[in-house]
């Protein structure tokens, strides 16, 4: 699997890895969240809807909802699998976010199981100190080798 490694020294700079991300995303697109509680998965999101026009400070992860929206330049939908499970998804013809007209983000993907989509941005984020993290970017499926390959070249 082809992947680059990003170093983000604070919250601010893993804000602004997101935002610089989002340039490159299109509809349909599904961004896949790893990494544990704290890693910085739902800071990564707000800098996503940053870079589509938003207000970051809108951005909190669904609790009692199963997905937030933002209506940024393209809608965001922002899923948290953490309190639910891939199951939860189905009443709510999660296809239509995941496949539609926005950019879907999911923290917690490794539960979406046999939902997992063919295609999709990896985003796995790693504590690497109090305030340091890794943000590890890659893909999976077809489709995305060149915008990955952009990507790559863009934050080096
Ligand atoms: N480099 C960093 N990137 C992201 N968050 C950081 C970083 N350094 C410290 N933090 C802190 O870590 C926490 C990350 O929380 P959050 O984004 O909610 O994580 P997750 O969604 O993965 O559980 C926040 O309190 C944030 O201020
Ligand atoms: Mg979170």
């Amino acid at each position: 699997m082809k992947s680059f490694v990003c170093r983000s020294p604070g919250y601010e700079k893993t804000l602004d890895l997101g935002a610089r991300f989002a340039g490159s995303l299109r509809k349909g697109d599904i961004v896949c969240l790893f990494g544990d509680l704290g890693a910085g998965k739902t800071a990564f999101v707000k800098g996503l809807a940053k870079g589509l026009g938003l207000d970051p400070v809108k951005v909190h992860s669904p609790t009692f909802t199963l997905m937030n929206i933002y209506n940024g330049k393209l809608p965001l939908y922002h899923f948290d699998l953490y309190r639910i499970n891939a199951v939860d998804l189905f009443g709510l013809g999660y296809e239509e976010f995941f496949y539609g007209k926005g950019i879907a983000a999911v923290e917690w993907s490794e539960k979406l199981e046999g939902l997992t989509p063919e295609s999709f941005w990896r985003v796995e984020l790693k504590h690497a100190g109090e305030d340091e993290r890794r943000v590890n970017i890659s893909f999976h499926g077809q489709g995305l080798a060149e915008r990955w390959q952009k990507l790559k070249d863009h934050f080096a």
